[in-house]
C-alpha cells in the first residue's frame, strides 16, 4: 500500500515534470514566462503576444484554414509548408509547367500567381469572455437548454465586441466548456504563390520517410498576401500592393544546437491529453484496429494499381498520401501508447484523483460515469468508425452515393432549389470523377465489403448488406451503376426533378449505398451523438476537477484550432534500446537516400552538384549544410508550418512533422520520445539562393546574427 502511494507520488510529480502543452499566447504571464526562461529564452510574455505593441503573435498567420504560415518580409512574404501549398502548386501546374516537379520561383511581384479561395488569417486580440458566457445558467437545465443558452451568449458576445467593420471574431471554448475565448481576427483574401522547391526537395522520402526521423524534406513553399491600398483584406484585384505587417520575423543564420531554446507559434489542430483511462484503452484496442486495417487493405490495392498503371498513379496520388498519413500515424499512436505505459499511468492518476474527490458530492461519480458510457458507446463508436472508413472514406462509389443522398434530401425538401443544386453536383463530379478508376475502386469494394460484413458490429448492418453475396453484389453494381464514370453520373441529372430522383434510386450503386447511409443517419449517428453529448458533458465537469485537484500541475487547453505557444529544446531521442538518434540532419544524408528515377527518393542533378561542390554559400556548417532538426516542442496536426522561433525571437526554423514513436502525443506526451519536426531555415535559405537563384526573395529578408552578439 505504502509503495502504492509512492508510486503515485511519483507519477504526479513526473506529470509536473514533463514539458509540452499548447499554452494561449494571452496568458503567458507567470508560469510560462519563467519555465521558458529557465529553458533559455531571453523573450518576455509581451515580446510574444501584446495588444497594444507589435509582438510576435503579428507575424503569424492561419494558412487556409488548416496550416500555419508566418510573415517574413515587410512586404507581406509567407513562409509555410510545401505540403500545405501542395493544392495551390498542383493546380498552377500543367504538362508544359508542372511546378509540381519543376518547382516554381516568380522572378518579380507582377509573376506571383493569384489562388481563387485561399485565405490568411491574422489574430488581432484575444479576449476571455468566460464569465458573459457562462454567467446565470442554472445546473437545473438539461444539458440541451444548456447549450442552447450558451450559444445564444456567444452570439451576443460576438455581436457586441468592438471590432473594425473588415475584421471578424470568432469565440472558441477551452478546457472542455470551462472557458471561452473570443478571438478578433483579419483574413485576407488575396494570396498568391510566390515560390516551391521541386517535390524532389519539398517533399523527399514521400511516404516512406513520412512520420520518421531521421529526416531530409526541404518541406517548404513560398506565398505573400495582398491588401487593399489602406493595408486592409480585400478580394484579388490587380490593384492590390504586398501587405505590410505589424511585425515580420528576422531570420538568424547562427543555426541551432542540442539544448537551444525553441518555440513554435501556430494554430495546432486537436488534442484530447486529458482523456480518461477507459477512453485511451478503446481508441488503442478497439478503434484504432479496423481502421488501420481498413486502409491497410486500400492502399495494397491502390498501390498495385499506381505502380502498374501511369495514369492512375497521377489520379491516385493524393488520396493515397492523405490516406496513407493517418494510417501510418494510428499505427504509430499505438505503439507509443502501449510503449509508454499510457493507460497504466493515467488509471494510477485515476485512483489518486479518485482517493482525492471521494468525498465530494459532484466529482465522486465522474470516472465511474466515464465507465459506464465509455462501455455504451463502444458497439456504436465502432460501428461509426468501419461506416467512416468504409462507406465514407475508402470506397469511392459510396462517397460519390453520399454526395447525392445530400442532393436528394435538398430538393425533397426544397424543391425550388433543384436546378441550382443539380449544377453544382454536376461540378462536384467532374472533379470527383476526374480522377476516380472504377476497376481500382471495385477491388476495393469487394475487399473492404468482406470486412465490413464479417467484422462490424451486425446490429448496425443493414440486411441488405447482412445477407448479401459481395461478389454478386459487386459485379452488379460495377456493371450496372451510372456512378462509375463521369457521364454516367450526368445523364443521371437530365430531365425535370421527378425523373431525376426516380432515376438515381432506381441506381444500383446508389440505392446500395442509400440503405447503409440510412442505417448511419438513422441509427447509428444519432445514437452515437447522444453518448457522445454525456461523454463530453462528464468530460467537462472532469477538467474542472482535475484542475481543481491537483493545483500544482501545469494544464494547458486541448488544441482547438486556435493560436497557441508550445516550447522546448533541440534533442535528440533514444527510440529503442542501444538506439541514440542525433537532433541535426545534413544533406550528405539526402545523398546517402538518394535513389535515381525512384519518385520518392530521386534528387535533382543541381543539388547534387551542390553538394559536390560543397557550395553552401553562408548557409553552411562548418562545411556541412543542415536540412532538417528535432526538438521536444508539442505539435499536433495545423502546426505544419510554424515558426520555430529562438530564444531572442528570430525564425531558426520551419515545423512539418513529427517522430513516429511520439505521435500519441495528441492523447499522451511523453518527453522521453515525443519530437517534432523542422527544416532548419538555413536549408531553406540554401535552396531559394544557391539551388534557385532567387536573389529577390533572399534580398526581401532580414538575416540576422544573435549568437555572434
Ligand atoms: N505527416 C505530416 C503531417 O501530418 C506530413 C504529411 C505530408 N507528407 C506526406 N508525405 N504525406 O501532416
Ligand atoms: N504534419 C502535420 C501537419 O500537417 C503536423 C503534425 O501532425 O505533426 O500539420
Amino acid at each position: 500500500m505504502k509503495f502504492l502511494k509512492y508510486l503515485l507520488l511519483f507519477l504526479v510529480v513526473q506529470l509536473s515534470a514533463q514539458q509540452g502543452g499548447m499554452w494561449i499566447p494571452s496568458l503567458l504571464e507567470g508560469m510560462n514566462e519563467t519555465e521558458m526562461q529557465s529553458l533559455g529564452s531571453h523573450l518576455s510574455a509581451k515580446d510574444i503576444y501584446d495588444v497594444n505593441h507589435s509582438s510576435l503573435k503579428d507575424a503569424i498567420v492561419h494558412f487556409n484554414g488548416g496550416c500555419t504560415s508566418e510573415i517574413i518580409s515587410e512586404k507581406g512574404l509567407l513562409l509555410t509548408n510545401h505540403h500545405c501549398g501542395y493544392g495551390a502548386i498542383q493546380s498552377h501546374s500543367s504538362l508544359e509547367h508542372d511546378y509540381l516537379k519543376d518547382g516554381f520561383w516568380a522572378e518579380k511581384l507582377s509573376l506571383e500567381l493569384p489562388n481563387k479561395g485561399m485565405v490568411a488569417t491574422l489574430i488581432v486580440r484575444i479576449e476571455d469572455i468566460t464569465d458573459q458566457v457562462l454567467q446565470q445558467i442554472p445546473d437545473t437545465l438539461s444539458i440541451e437548454e444548456r447549450m442552447k443558452m450558451i450559444d445564444q451568449n456567444i452570439a451576443n458576445a460576438q455581436k457586441n465586441v468592438k471590432k473594425e467593420t473588415w475584421q471578424e471574431s470568432r469565440v472558441k471554448s477551452m478546457y472542455d466548456g470551462n472557458q471561452y475565448m473570443l478571438f478578433v481576427t483579419e483574413t485576407f483574401k488575396d494570396i498568391r504563390l510566390v515560390g516551391a522547391p521541386p517535390t524532389s526537395i519539398g517533399k523527399f522520402g514521400s511516404d516512406t520517410d513520412n512520420w520518421m526521423w531521421p529526416r531530409h524534406t526541404g518541406d517548404f513553399s513560398l506565398f505573400r498576401i495582398y491588401a487593399d491600398k489602406n493595408n486592409r483584406p480585400a478580394e484579388y484585384s490587380q490593384e492590390n500592393i504586398p501587405y505590410k505587417p505589424k511585425h515580420f520575423l528576422p531570420i538568424s543564420l547562427d543555426g541551432v544546437s542540442e539544448n537551444d531554446f525553441t518555440l513554435v507559434f501556430g494554430f495546432p489542430g486537436r488534442t484530447s491529453e486529458y482523456l480518461p483511462a477507459v477512453a485511451i484503452d478503446q481508441l488503442v484496442h478497439t478503434i484504432n484496429p479496423p481502421k488501420i486495417e481498413i486502409r491497410e487493405e486500400a492502399l495494397k490495392i491502390v498501390d498495385q494499381y499506381m505502380r502498374k498503371d501511369d495514369k492512375i498513379k497521377i489520379q491516385y496520388a493524393s488520396k493515397y498520401a492523405s490516406i496513407a498519413n493517418y494510417w501510418k500515424k494510428w499505427i504509430g499512436e499505438n505503439q507509443g501508447l502501449k510503449k509508454t505505459n499510457a493507460i497504466a499511468k493515467k488509471k494510477a492518476l485515476e485512483a489518486s484523483f479518485q482517493e482525492q474527490v471521494r468525498n465530494k458530492d459532484e466529482y465522486a461519480d465522474l470516472l465511474n460515469t466515464f465507465e459506464q458510457l465509455y462501455a455504451e458507446i463502444d458497439t456504436v463508436a465502432l460501428a461509426r468508425a468501419y461506416w467512416s472508413e468504409i462507406v465514407y472514406r475508402n470506397i469511392e462509389l459510396l462517397n460519390a452515393s453520399i454526395r447525392l443522398y445530400g442532393f436528394e434530401r435538398r430538393i425533397l425538401k426544397n424543391p425550388d432549389s433543384f436546378e441550382e443544386e443539380r449544377d453544382k453536383m454536376i461540378k462536384s463530379y467532374q472533379g470527383f470523377y476526374k480522377n476516380y478508376n472504377a476497376e481500382v475502386d471495385q477491388d476495393v469494394f469487394e475487399k473492404l465489403m468482406h470486412m465490413y460484413q464479417k467484422k462490424s458490429p451486425a446490429s448496425y448492418l443493414p440486411s441488405t448488406l447482412k445477407d448479401a453475396d459481395i461478389n454478386v453484389l459487386s459485379n452488379e453494381i460495377y456493371r450496372e451503376s451510372k456512378l462509375t464514370n463521369l457521364k454516367g453520373a450526368q445523364s443521371l441529372f437530365e430531365g425535370p426533378r421527378e425523373d431525376v430522383i426516380k432515376k438515381i434510386n432506381a441506381d444500383k450503386g446508389y440505392s446500395f449505398g442509400k440503405g447503409l447511409i440510412e442505417t448511419y443517419y438513422q441509427r447509428i449517428e444519432p445514437r452515437y451523438n447522444k453518448l457522445n453529448l454525456q461523454i463530453k458533458e462528464n468530460q467537462k465537469v472532469y477538467m474542472k476537477a482535475l484542475i481543481e485537484t491537483f493545483p500544482e500541475e501545469r494544464f494547458f487547453p486541448d488544441a482547438n484550432s486556435t493560436l497557441r505557444v508550445t516550447y522546448g529544446k533541440v534533442s535528440g531521442y533514444s527510440p529503442t534500446d542501444a538506439v541514440y538518434y542525433q537532433p541535426v540532419s545534413y544533406l550528405k544524408g539526402v545523398m546517402e537516400k538518394y535513389k535515381p528515377g525512384d519518385y520518392e527518393f530521386d534528387v535533382p542533378e543541381k543539388l547534387k552538384a551542390l553538394y559536390q561542390q560543397k557550395d553552401y554559400g553562408i548557409y553552411g556548417d562548418n562545411g556541412k549544410m543542415p536540412v532538417n532538426f528535432i526538438g521536444t516542442n508539442h505539435t499536433t496536426g495545423g502546426n505544419s508550418g510554424s515558426p520555430v522561433i529562438d530564444a531572442h525571437g528570430n525564425l531558426i526554423g520551419l515545423n512539418f512533422d513529427r517522430v513516429w514513436e511520439g505521435t500519441m502525443s495528441d492523447y499522451y506526451y511523453d518527453p522521453d520520445i515525443c519530437r517534432n519536426i523542422m527544416v532548419d531555415l538555413r536549408y531553406v535559405l540554401f535552396i531559394i539562393d544557391k539551388f534557385a537563384g532567387n536573389q529577390r526573395i533572399i534580398d526581401e529578408l532580414k538575416l540576422v546574427h544573435p549568437k555572434k552578439g
